[in-house]
């Protein structure tokens, strides 16, 4: 461990390597994989995930003799490991003796072995077991020298991130005990007044069933937190065996980028490094946008400390309904790019291409035809080229903007049932609001409603529908403070108990806002309504709100047609800083039109651009910057106003002072830091290619 706290991965470099399942191949295969991954400049490799029957095939029966084969084998070849704790998946000797460990589903169907990740997360005899073979595992590996990383479980979550067995309703009733105390605090919070709901007895209290109508919100928003609770109080208990063990190793549990199920925040809070699975679609032309923003909160998770790409795929995975392989280059330009957004390396699902299995068809980076296949020689290609990227490594992302981030108002918004309309989708807007920034150059870090906001020039809220006194006062303060404040519609709504604020929305942000809404107008479906503003049109679609607005406020667009016509639509207003309200949700066009106005406003230049294809993203170590110049896009296009005294650590060289970008091509240059991240212009878009050749 490092003086301040920080427990870094045990490597040199980037990291570089993939999943690895020697237990699906003969022993014979093992030596040629660790010389293979060697030659391809793979340094890390996580395993064993799902070896848990193999590791302990009968109760408290062991064997590792075979792991122990696989990892020094790889420590051999200098290949270090993130080592699983194994615990990913459930044998069928331990399911069969206790049935109770698998989980049920919400209509009460117990789901069957046979698959993964077949456990509840609230089981005692699961937690257990688990527990003992982490123990074992951190005993037994805990003093090898390939150890750099704990790999806790599995992409908690997937499969099965809610429980509705009786051992978890008895774990929701703990929960609640824990969080109200009293019946009566119970009671006043879930509002049980309404619809006779009122309890006696905590035995009483049931995880939100299928029932015989709407069920009541706030007990659905407890059951969000508690079932994101009980996988990290899973998480957490692994994490405190292996620290007591090896307190000098680093912790991480892999995410699944911008996840409903779980609170990241509260996740990243209990590991040492955020690592994430991310898993583009190659086929859809705008992937690279929403990677974006996944990537901004992987690295936002810890405040900006660097993440690790822990899963991609080479070229095609296996469970789309159609899975389109990545282009030639196109792999590589996916890489790149998380490295951009402030990974500290890439790491791939998997290393040799499985025969069988649900996973048979997903790409590998030694596919089936070995060192014959494309993605080995990418692959292979990829490790060289790493290696001349090594100065990124531990160097932060800049960034002007943040985006709030809440689980909370999330999961709110997800009520099936009783909202003024189920169509104002919470990832939606906050996927829309930064696809607009990204329009505009903005590389988008992402924050919790309580801040901290200093580091930033915006921020942006595109929704918070449930919004604490605590979370309004930060934004506030933030304001105050000189600060641009962007909040959308239907913020400020209720409480952390689902309450409505009194005196309507967007509740204690009110005042700072200089709104009050006194009606929600969402639209019926496939109705669009024009926003004016001077003598500019936005189209809005899915939601209105009719405005009220104080005195000091200004009104910067107005709704132009419909039932809200005449009426405010966005608002302004300067308090120390500025206050902006969009009451609507606009289209990509509007929301870029919008928010040009708000980047001047804060003196914040927007990168001129042609195409979203194209995205400049700078890392920094104080001193010396690294700019990442990303064509995601099929065309060739040809970039100008580079930084000045720059160099090439990758990619095509600039010549007469232009890049000229290929096909998914990436040029990476280092040039001291400047006052504010380059402002590179995508200065003509050369040909319109259908696509590389190999
Ligand atoms: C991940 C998982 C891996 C593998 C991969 C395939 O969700 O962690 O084990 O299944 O998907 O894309």
């Amino acid at each position: 461990m490092t003086q301040d706290g920080v427990r870094p991965i045990r490597l040199d470099g980037l990291a570089y390597g993939g999943d690895y399942n020697p237990d699906q191949w003969p022993e014979e295969t093992w030596a040629e994989d660790a010389r293979l991954m060697r030659e391809a400049g793979v340094n890390l490799v996580s395993l064993p995930v799902f070896s848990w029957p193999l590791l302990e095939p009968r109760e408290g029966e062991y064997d590792f003799a075979w792991l122990d084969r696989v990892v020094d084998l790889l420590w051999s070849q200098g290949i270090r490991v993130d080592l699983a704790t194994a615990t990913a998946t459930p044998p069928a000797w331990l399911v069969r003796a206790h049935p109770e460990v698998l989980p049920v589903d919400r209509n009460g169907v117990r789901l069957e072995f046979g698959s993964r990740q077949a456990y509840c997360p609230s089981s005692p005899v699961f937690r257990e077991h688990a527990l003992r073979l982490t123990d074992a595992m951190a005993r037994r590996y805990g003093d090898h020298e390939a150890l750099a990383l704990w790999h806790v479980s599995n992409e908690y979550g997937d499969h099965v991130a809610r429980c509705w067995c009786p051992e978890s309703a008895a774990h929701f009733r703990r929960w609640l005990q824990a969080r109200y105390g009293t019946l009566d605090g119970l009671n006043d919070a879930w509002g049980t007044s309404c619809w006779g709901q009122h309890y006696t007895e905590w035995a009483h209290i049931e995880p939100p069933r299928c029932a015989t109508g709407p069920i009541n919100p706030t007990q659905q928003l407890d059951f969000e937190r508690f079932s994101s609770d009980a996988l990290l109080e899973l998480f957490r208990a692994e994490v405190d065996v292996l620290r007591e063990i090896t307190p000098n190793i680093p912790v991480t549990t892999n995410f699944m980028s911008l996840f409903r199920e779980l609170d990241y925040w509260d996740f990243a809070a209990a590991e040492d490094v955020v690592t994430d699975d991310a898993y583009p679609d190659p086929a859809d032309p705008a992937a690279h946008v929403g990677a974006a923003l996944n990537y901004g909160l992987m690295r936002s998770l810890k405040g900006g400390q660097p993440w690790l790409l822990l899963e991609q795929a080479p070229s095609a995975v296996s469970w789309r309904d159609v899975n389109v392989p990545k282009a030639p280059g196109q792999m590589r330009a996916m890489s790149l790019h998380a490295v951009a957004h402030g990974s500290d390396g890439v790491m791939f699902f998997q290393w040799r291409q499985a025969r069988f299995g649900p996973e048979k068809f997903h790409s590998a980076m030694l596919g089936h035809r070995g060192t014959a296949s494309r993605s080995y020689r990418e692959t292979a290609a990829l490790g060289r080229e790493l290696s001349a990227l090594s100065a990124v490594k531990g160097t932060r992302v800049r960034s002007a903007v943040a985006l709030v981030v809440d689980w909370d108002a999330w999961w709110g918004l997800s009520a099936p049932d009783s909202l003024p309309s189920v169509r104002l989708d919470w990832a939606t807007q906050a996927r829309g609001w930064h696809a607009a920034l990204f329009a505009l150059g903005q590389t988008v870090d992402v924050v919790r409603a309580t801040g901290p906001f200093d580091a930033y020039e915006i921020v942006v809220v595109p929704n918070l529908y449930a919004m604490t006194d605590e979370q309004a006062d930060a934004l506030a303060a933030y304001v105050r403070g000189g600060g641009t404040l962007v909040v959308g519609p239907f913020s400020g709504v209720v409480d952390h108990t689902e309450k409505v604020h009194d005196g309507g929305a967007p509740g204690p942000l009110r005042a700072l806002l200089g709104v009050a809404v006194d009606e929600w107008w969402p639209l019926p479906d496939d109705a669009h309504e024009t926003l004016r503003s001077g003598g500019r049109a936005w189209r809005a679609h899915t939601w209105g709100e009719w405005l009220e607005v104080s005195g000091d406020a200004d009104v910067v667009a107005t709704y132009g047609s419909g039932d809200l016509a005449g009426r405010p639509a966005v608002v302004r207003r300067a308090d120390g800083g500025t206050a902006w309200y969009l009451s609507a949700v606009l289209d990509h066009d509007g929301l870029v039109a919008l928010f040009r106005d708000v980047l001047r406003g804060a003196g914040v230049p927007a990168t001129p651009g042609t195409t979203d294809d194209v995205e400049v993203v700078t890392r920094t170590d104080g001193a010396t910057d690294v700019t990442f110049l990303l064509n995601h896009g099929r065309r060739t296009v040809r970039l100008s106003d580079l930084p000045a005294d720059s160099r090439v650590l990758t990619g095509p060289p600039p010549a007469d002072g232009h890049v000229t970008l290929g096909p998914f091509d990436v040029t990476v240059l280092t040039h001291p830091t400047t006052d504010r991240p380059p402002a590179v212009r995508i200065l003509t878009t050369l040909t319109d290619e259908k696509g590389p050749s190999a």
